[in-house]
C-alpha cells in the first residue's frame, strides 16, 4: 500500500527504514535498513495508540534516531478531545466522555436530534455505523465498535450531526506551521487551524455544510494520514522542503 510513497520520497533524496508493523504490534521491532545516526525520523503507516507510538520512540532513540514529532505531539494531533478545545468553533460541538460513563443516559440528557460517535480516534464505519437518533441505540453502537475496531480507544467522542456535504471535503497537510493543498488553495480555515495548533505535522479534513460554511470535519496526525486526494510525488515535495536541504 505504500509502495508509491515510497518511490515518491525516495526520488526526493529521503532515506528508508522499514519495520514490521505486525512483529511491532506482537513485542518484536525489526528494523530493515539502518539509519545514520542522528537520522530524524518520520514515520508513515497504520495508526499507532499513544502507547505504540512511545514505544516506537524509544526503539527508533535505541536504533541511534530521533522522531521528527515525539508522542505527545502525536496524540495532540491523533486523539480529538486534544485538538478540539482549539478548534471548537471550527468543527461540531463535541461531548467528551469517558469509557465507563452511562452513554445512553449522557446521551438522552444532551437531547440532540442526531449523535455522531467515535472514540478518541475513529467512529465506526461499517455494521450501524456512527451516527443514531436514538440514546437507546447506544449499546449495539458501542458492542459493534468493540468487535469492528477491537478496542476503543481513550473514551467516547459524542458530536453534534452537520448538514456536511461529503463530497466537498478535502484534506490538508500543516508542515511547521505551513498549510499544504493536494491542489494549491488553502481555505481560510485551514489558515486560522495552523495559526492554531502547535504541532509539527498533521492533516486537517474540511468540508462544506449545506449552508456554504467550511467546518473542520477532524485533524489527524500526518504520519498515519492516508493521501486522501493527495499525488504522492506531490506529498513526497511537501516533505521535502520542510526536511531537506
Ligand atoms: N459531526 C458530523 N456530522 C455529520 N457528518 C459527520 C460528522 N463527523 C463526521 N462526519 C462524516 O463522517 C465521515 C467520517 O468521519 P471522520 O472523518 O470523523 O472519521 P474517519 O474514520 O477519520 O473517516 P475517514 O478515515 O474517512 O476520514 C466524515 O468524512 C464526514 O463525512
Ligand atoms: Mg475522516
Amino acid at each position: 500500500m505504500f509502495a508509491a510513497e515510497v518511490q515518491a520520497v525516495r526520488n526526493q533524496d529521503f532515506g528508508i527504514s522499514l519495520f514490521s508493523h505486525e512483529d511491532f504490534q506482537t513485542g518484536t521491532f525489526s528494523l530493515f535498513c539502518e539509519f545514520p545516526n542522528g537520522a530524524e525520523i518520520l514515520y508513515r503507516g497504520w495508526m499507532l495508540t499513544g502507547a505504540e507510538y512511545g514505544k516506537l520512540a524509544d526503539e527508533i532513540s535505541k536504533a541511534g534516531g530521533r522522531m521528527a514529532v515525539d508522542t505527545e505531539a502525536y496524540l495532540g494531533n491523533h486523539h480529538l478531545p486534544l485538538w478540539y478545545p482549539l478548534l471548537s468553533d471550527l468543527t461540531p460541538e463535541t461531548r467528551i466522555l469517558s469509557l465507563d460513563c452511562d452513554l445512553e443516559l449522557e446521551l438522552s440528557q444532551l437531547h440532540w436530534p442526531e449523535y455522531f460517535v467515535k472514540d478518541y480516534v475513529k467512529p465506526l464505519k461499517t455494521s450501524v455505523g456512527a451516527r443514531i437518533t436514538k440514546p437507546e441505540e447506544s449499546a449495539l453502537l458501542i458492542a459493534e465498535m468493540k468487535k469492528f475496531r477491537g478496542m476503543i480507544e481513550g473514551g467516547y467522542c459524542v458530536r453534534r450531526v452537520e448538514s456536511f456535504l461529503p463530497e466537498t471535503e478535502k484534506r490538508y497537510f500543516v508542515l511547521d506551521g505551513v498549510p499544504h493543498s493536494a491542489d494549491s488553495e488553502v481555505p481560510e480555515i485551514v489558515l486560522e487551524c495552523a495559526r492554531r495548533l502547535p504541532g509539527r505535522f498533521y492533516s486537517v479534513d474540511v468540508v462544506r455544510r449545506s449552508d456554504g460554511v467550511e467546518r473542520v470535519v477532524e485533524v489527524g496526525d500526518g504520519q498515519v494520514s492516508d493521501l486522501v486526494g493527495w499525488d504522492e510525488d506531490e506529498f513526497a515535495l511537501v516533505l521535502a522542503g520542510q526536511f531537506l536541504d
